[in-house]
């Protein structure tokens, strides 16, 4: 999650107390290395963006490094939109020689993905990659955030 766009949001949160216990309870098996998939489902204005927003701080709070994507309802957004913003916000926030670790044999699938990836590996011969056997982006994508959450929880 861009962090900036998730800092607290203004207003007391009040309630959810079961969710947020439900969603804490899943920061700590994410902490001993067992991720998993929510699904906030509700009518518009409920407060499913709140309630995120809320555990993103909770985690953030935690030392979670916290990425974020938006789908774009409109139609004509780049493929692997909400994945683009998310780990862009990520790209820009690293050092590039630990990005080129992270990345791995994966570079140059994900550079064609996110364009601030290609950025930073031009010149540095690793762009090659991409001629090489193919990866599926999503798992070269998959690699990497392994790679980042191998030195700090995602
Ligand atoms: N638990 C809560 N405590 C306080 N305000 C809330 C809470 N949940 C939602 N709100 C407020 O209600 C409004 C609608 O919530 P939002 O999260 O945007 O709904 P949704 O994403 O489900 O459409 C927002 O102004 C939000 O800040
Ligand atoms: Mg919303």
């Amino acid at each position: 999650m861009i962090e900036q766009e998730v800092s607290r949001p203004g207003g007391v949160f009040v309630g959810r107390e079961r969710e947020l216990a439900e969603l804490g309870a899943a920061l700590d098996e994410a902490e001993s290395g067992r991720g998993s998939l929510f699904l906030l489902a509700g009518e518009p204005g409920i407060g499913k963006s709140r309630l995120a927003g809320e555990l993103a701080a909770r985690a953030r709070e935690r030392g979670f490094l916290v990425l974020w994507g938006r789908c774009w309802e409109a139609g004509g957004a780049p493929a692997y939109w909400p994945w683009v913003q998310a780990l862009r916000a990520h790209v820009r926030a690293t050092d590039r020689d630990d990005l080129a670790e992270q990345l791995g044999a994966g570079a140059g699938q994900v550079a064609q993905m996110i364009p601030d990836v290609r950025a930073v590996l031009v010149g540095r011969g690793k762009l090659g990659s991409s001629k090489g056997p193919t990866i599926a982006p999503a798992q070269s994508v998959l690699s990497w955030a392994s790679a980042i959450a191998e030195k700090r929880n995602l």
